[in-house]
């Protein structure tokens, strides 16, 4: 079984939903207490053993590529002042040199299309894939549990959380036959259901892992739900002669492309901090008042 080393990111969406924060900034780098994102996301990949760093940006996207890049005037000024703490995390944060890659989507074709932008960079190997809206919050990191799962079955994986009835048009959905395993093969998935006709409420939560199979479908993919190029679709016909399984993630989703999803993270991701926590609890109390 080849291991997964790489992972890609899609972050060329224009985030329309949080105008105008994102009108100059990349909504991938709104923060998350005093993280971006993006970042939250790169560093549950790294936690989980990948080693390549896959970007499929936009137009406008440039500031995530100088986030992961170092900054030497920076790293100058923290040393003059012996911030060494600072200067450390900042080292851990960076990928180290030739671990990032960049492409752009030159079209908003859809997330099928994003995910066959990464084609020729990925190669002939496993891949993971990872939607940066989605922030999963957990004891062990969404995708180590993936890989986990993945390293007793091979296949391809999809993370997935239970969502209320009347949010499952908003994802993709899949059916494990009422299994309640953690990981269970996969009967069925479509992508935003009518409402009222989803076969289960287990949500696609935005973690994938995928053989590269994947690229030839998806070059011929046609349109699908939204008139975009739908990486669930590309899955289906997969699924027909590889082995699919659902991952249930033990822990808290976060969609940061809604507000009130951000603003969600942004309070468990604090109140998951231990040197905030205290204070950040008194403060939430007072205002509640
Ligand atoms: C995409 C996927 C969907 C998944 C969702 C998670 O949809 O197509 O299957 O449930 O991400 O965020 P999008 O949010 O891009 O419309």
């Amino acid at each position: 079984m080849k291991k997964v080393r790489k992972a890609v990111f899609p972050v060329a969406g224009l985030g329309t939903r949080f105008l105008p924060a994102t009108k100059a900034m990349p909504k991938e780098m709104l923060t998350v207490v005093d993280r971006p994102v993006i970042q939250h996301v790169v560093d549950e990949a790294r936690e989980a053993g990948i080693e390549h760093f896959i970007f499929v940006t936009g137009r406008n996207k440039h500031i995530i590529e100088d986030h992961f890049d170092r900054q030497y005037e920076l790293e100058a000024t923290l040393r003059g002042r012996n911030k060494w703490t600072e200067l450390a995390q900042l080292e851990e944060d960076t990928p180290k040199a030739g671990a990032t890659s960049f492409t752009r989507q030159q079209e908003p074709l859809g997330l099928g299309h994003a995910v066959w932008c990464a084609r020729d960079i990925v190669g002939d190997e496993p891949f993971a894939l990872l939607l940066p809206d989605m922030l999963h919050l957990g004891a062990v990191p969404c995708l180590r549990q993936m890989i986990d799962g993945y390293e007793k079955t091979g296949g391809n994986m999809i993370g997935v959380y239970s969502v209320r009835d009347d949010e499952t048009h908003q994802y993709g959905i899949v059916d494990v036959g009422g299994s309640s395993e953690k990981v269970a093969k996969i009967n069925a998935m479509v992508e935003k259901p009518a409402k009222g006709t989803a076969p289960s409420n287990l949500a696609i939560s935005g973690r994938y892992i995928l053989q590269p199979g994947i690229f030839d479908l998806l070059e011929k993919q046609a349109k699908g739900a939204g008139g975009e190029i739908q990486l669930t679709d590309s899955m289906l016909t997969l699924a027909k002669s590889e082995p699919f399984h659902a991952v249930h993630f033990d822990g808290k989703v976060y969609d940061t492309g809604s507000k009130l999803g951000f603003l969600s993270a942004n309070v468990a991701y604090a109140l998951a901090r231990e040197e905030i926590a205290p204070d950040f609890r008194q403060a939430i109390a007072e205002i509640l008042k």
